[in-house]
């Protein structure tokens, strides 16, 4: 355990399912008390299934089960009104956030000469302006602190093109820029901001994509990736794993910087 992340308290965006429940979990195993952020309702794009209230309650009894406190809250990252509310409420009830991992996002496939705009806006406005929307209202409770780390959960896709996702990538290159910018304006304030870079992930994501494109998540990830270790896919304990240590003490010197979780694919 990484003492020092115990009693810390970490906002997690996309916390129903995948990479953000493992994560929330692997926070609260250290210690750390969970605000679990999710839209937990299905949306028309990109179409295969988001997480749900049930997942969120669940997620609240593992975390109090493990020892620590949970609050969650259903609600999207494009919507300030969903945001502020939560934020506030977190400041009640712990007084503080010390961790952000801003995960939440969607996935879809799509040329750029057939994607419409509203498909471009909503890869967009969830997976960039949304991680955005919530630092905006988290950045100065860390200020006030004096302390804080952010994660923005990236993709192999914000350091590479990728074939039918220009928007998925134009977006997560986009939490690449972020990532840089905040690390300059926030260092002063002892805030670091970190920007993670998996390849193929095995979450709901997978297995939406595959169900979209009418084939297999080891098809999807045979697709994409090409690991140089003979893995298709990482597992989201994995990226939990590196979650945890990025927000530990032990990694008190890392900011700007990109943390790439690949299995060697962009080694390539
Ligand atoms: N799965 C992969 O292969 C992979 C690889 C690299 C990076 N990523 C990135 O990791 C992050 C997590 O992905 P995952 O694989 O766990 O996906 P997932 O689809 O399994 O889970 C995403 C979660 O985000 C929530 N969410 C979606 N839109 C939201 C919104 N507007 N507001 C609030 N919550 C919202 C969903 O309800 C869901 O619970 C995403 O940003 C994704 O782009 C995924």
């Amino acid at each position: 355990m990484n003492s020092d992340l115990k009693g810390k308290v970490a906002f997690i965006t996309g916390a129903a399912h995948g990479q953000g429940r493992a994560t929330a979990i692997a926070l609260a195993r250290e210690g750390a008390h969970i605000a679990a952020f999710d839209i937990a309702k299905q949306l028309s794009y990109p179409g295969y299934s988001m997480g749900s209230e049930d997942e969120l309650q669940s997620l609240k009894k593992e975390c109090e089960a493990i020892g620590v406190s949970c609050e969650i809250f259903r609600g999207d990252v494009r919507n300030d009104k969903d945001i502020t509310p939560a934020v506030n409420k977190v400041k009640e009830v712990f007084g503080r956030i010390d961790i952000l991992f801003n995960n939440a996002g969607i996935c879809a496939y799509g040329l750029a000469d057939e994607l419409t705009e509203e498909e471009w806006d909503a890869m967009l406005d969830i997976n960039l302006k949304g991680a955005w929307l919530v630092a905006r209202r988290i950045i100065p409770v860390m200020k006030e602190q004096k302390s804080g780390v952010i994660i923005n959960n990236s993709s192999i896709a914000g350091l590479r093109g990728m074939n039918r996702l220009c928007h998925y990538a134009a977006s997560k290159w986009g939490l690449t820029g972020l990532t840089k910018s905040w690390a300059i304006e926030l260092a002063p304030f002892n805030i670091r901001v970190i920007a993670i870079h998996p390849t193929g992930v095995n979450t709901p994501m997978n297995d939406g994509l595959a169900f979209l494109e009418g084939t297999t998540a080891k098809e999807i990830a045979e697709r994409s990736a090409g690991n140089l270790i003979d893995v298709p896919w990482v597992e989201p304990d994995d990226v939990a794993n590196a979650v945890v240590f990025l927000s530990s003490e032990k990694a008190r010197f890392v900011t700007g910087s990109s943390f790439v979780l690949d299995a060697g694919l962009l080694t390539r």
